[in-house]
């Protein structure tokens, strides 16, 4: 059989390793220059005035709840079409997630469903730039203005999006949270970075990731409740020489969006999303398509996988997952985010991939439609 290829795979090289070996022997790991170094990089490279690393995606959107205060009773309004952080970090600390449903072609929030489910308990909204397209962010703020709600930004998957108002996902002003796992746009790893909304913010976050403490604070002073949430300086190490290659990374996952667009052109029972609707840019994280309704996408994937090729069905809806059907969601309350949940297939997608392994897939994929 052919060499297999991967759903993702990380660019790491020399740099990484050369970074990497300059935090173990300086024996600074953890709070040291490097992770300042990546936090003033990435904010650089946003256009913010500052950023906050933290150990995962996760963690800093359990700050980022946190920071704007979201507790018991609150309701925030969010998507049920996305990884199912979104909506834990909310029962974290004890607020509900009010899901509603998405546009059918971004994938993102519909600003009409939220305008429509805004109730007297409403505490927020909790967009998800879901496969690094960019969520309506300006209509969404709109809602929020209007009815006085605050905004977390989950851009873990977005990490280059560019909005419709020609900004950087995550640069609009909004707590914005960022991913480095290690199929992400840029990763450390584990990682993860909040993009504070002003600087007392900044300092809440930096005090809760690291146990509650100030920064004049000795190791065993606290000021409040805290979490160990801060992210090594070995990861942050990779992250730096990440940076360095961010643009270029972009670049090519770009160069490969357009080779699968024009590979796939044609194919029955095949949809690509779109990487653009107008003057916003995706930021390709994953390469998901869209299988005809009567495609069977299991037998599609066990062909691929026959050819040595991974795909994934990619992602089931957060509403129907045990713990959040507690709170009283079922099948068919969110049809549109459903039915890209049942036909929706990732296929492999990492800078590194070549023009003939995509060709690869895109054959296979003709050639398995079921
Ligand atoms: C939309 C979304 N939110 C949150 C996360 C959580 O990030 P992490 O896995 O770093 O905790 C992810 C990561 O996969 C994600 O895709």
């Amino acid at each position: 059989m052919s060499e297999r290829i991967p759903l993702a795979r990380p660019e790491l090289g020399a740099r990484e390793e050369e970074l990497v070996a300059a935090v173990l022997r300086s024996g600074r790991l953890s709070l040291g220059p490097v992770g300042e170094r990546f936090e003033r990089e990435l904010a650089a490279w946003l256009g913010v005035d500052d950023a906050v690393a933290v150990s995962s995606g996760t963690t800093a959107l359990h700050l980022g709840v946190r920071a704007l205060g979201w507790g018991d009773g609150d309701e925030v309004l969010t998507s049920p079409f996305s990884f199912v952080a979104s909506a834990n970090c909310l029962l974290y600390e004890g607020a509900r997630p009010v899901f509603c449903d998405v546009d059918p072609v971004t994938l993102d929030l519909d600003p009409a469903a939220v305008e429509a489910a805004v109730g007297e308990r409403s505490a927020g909204i909790l967009p998800v730039h879901i496969f690094g397209f960019p969520a309506a962010m300006p209509e969404l703020e709109a809602i929020a203005a209007r009815r006085g709600l605050g905004i977390l930004e989950d851009a873990c998957e977005a990490l280059g999006a560019v909005d419709s108002e020609g900004r950087k996902v995550g640069a609009r002003g909004n707590l914005a949270t960022f991913a480095f796992y290690a199929n992400k746009q840029l990763t450390t790893g584990e990682g993860g970075m909040i993009v504070p909304s002003d600087p007392a913010v900044a300092a809440r976050l930096r005090s809760e990731r690291n146990q509650g403490r100030a920064p004049d604070m000795g190791w065993l002073d606290h000021g409040g409740l805290g979490f160990n949430y801060r992210l090594s300086d070995i990861a942050a190490a990779i992250g730096v020489a990440q940076m360095e290659r961010l643009d270029a990374m972009l670049a090519a996952r770009d160069a490969l969006a357009a080779r699968y667009e024009s590979g796939l052109a044609g194919v029955e029972g095949v949809k690509t999303l779109p990487g653009s609707l107008g003057p916003e840019r995706r930021s390709w994280f994953v390469y998901v398509v869209r299988l005809a309704d009567e495609v069977d996408r299991d037998a599609t994937i066990a062909s691929l996988a026959e050819q040595g090729i991974a795909s994934k069905a990619y992602l089931p809806c957060i509403h129907l997952f045990p713990h959040l059907r507690e709170f009283g969601y079922g099948e068919g309350q969110f049809p549109v985010a459903e039915a890209a949940a049942a036909h929706s297939l990732a296929l492999p997608f990492f800078p590194a991939m070549t023009e003939s392994q995509v060709a690869r897939v895109c054959e296979s994929l003709a050639g398995s439609i079921r």
